[in-house]
C-alpha cells in the first residue's frame, strides 16, 4: 500500500519524507491556496519544490476543464518535472484528456470521484489513479468505504491497473479500513498518517521499560 501525504505544505512533506514511508503527493488548487500559493509561475515553482523534496509521484492539477486546455495544460505540467501525474477532474473532456495522456504514457490521477460508475469510466480511458473522495462522501451521509470496496470489487473482475487512491481520508480509521479493503494508495493529511504511530500501551510499556532499566543502572 502506498502512503500519498495530501498537502502542498512543504515542512509537512518534509517530515512524511523524513519518517521514511512516503510513496508520493496529491494537491489541488485549494491546497495550494491554503499555502497561499498563487499565480501560475509560483504554483509551477511549487510543484518543483515538492518534487526535489519526495521521490514518488507528485499530482499536478489542470484548471482547465475542456479538452484542448487540458490536454495544453496537462502537456506542459507533465514537462515541468518525471515525477508529476497529471491530475484531471471527472468530466466527459477530462475522460478524453486522461485517454490522450494514456495513448502517450503519460500518468493521469482522476479526480472528483464519487461512483464506482465513474471509476469504471477512469480505468476504461486508462488512468494511472483514480481519486475516490471517501471522506466528503461520509460528510453527506453516504458510504465513502463501500465505494472502495465496490471499485475494488470492479477493477479485480477485469484486472484493470489503474490504481485505486483514496482520497479525502481524514484520519487514522480511514486508512486502516482502506488497508484492508485493498485500496492500493491512501492520500491523508500528515495528522492521520502519524496517528497511525499513537497507542497508549505503547507509550505505558516504555515509560515501564525505561524506569525499570534506570532501576538497575
Ligand atoms: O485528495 C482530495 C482531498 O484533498 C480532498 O480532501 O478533506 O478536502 O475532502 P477534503
Amino acid at each position: 500500500m502506498k502512503f500519498f501525504i495530501d498537502t502542498a505544505n512543504l515542512d509537512q512533506i518534509r517530515e512524511a519524507q523524513d519518517l521514511g514511508v512516503l510513496d508520493g503527493v496529491t494537491t489541488n488548487p485549494s491546497l495550494m491556496a491554503k499555502e497561499g500559493i498563487t499565480g501560475t509561475n509560483n504554483i509551477l515553482k511549487h510543484y518543483i519544490n515538492i518534487c526535489d523534496i519526495v521521490d514518488g509521484d507528485v499530482s499536478a492539477e489542470v484548471i482547465a476543464t475542456d479538452y484542448e486546455g487540458i490536454v495544453k495544460e496537462g502537456t506542459a505540467l507533465a514537462e515541468l518535472h518525471p515525477q508529476i501525474v497529471v491530475k484531471i477532474p471527472m468530466i466527459k473532456d477530462g475522460i478524453k484528456a486522461i485517454k490522450y495522456f494514456s495513448d502517450r504514457g503519460v500518468k493521469t490521477n482522476c479526480t472528483l470521484v464519487f461512483s464506482a460508475g465513474q471509476a469504471l469510466l477512469a480505468a476504461k480511458a486508462g488512468a494511472t489513479y483514480v481519486s475516490p473522495f471517501i471522506g466528503r462522501l461520509d460528510d453527506i451521509s453516504s458510504d465513502g468505504l463501500t465505494l472502495i470496496e465496490d471499485i475494488r470489487l470492479i477493477y479485480d473482475n477485469y484486472g484493470f491497473e489503474t490504481e485505486i487512491l483514496a482520497a479525502s481520508v481524514r484520519h487514522t480509521m480511514h486508512i486502516m479500513q482502506c488497508a484492508k479493503i485493498g485500496a492500493d494508495v491512501i492520500t491523508a493529511p500528515l495528522s492521520a498518517i502519524v496517528g497511525l504511530l499513537k497507542h497508549p500501551l505503547t507509550d505505558s510499556g516504555l515509560a515501564q521499560f525505561l524506569a525499570d532499566y534506570k532501576k538497575g543502572n
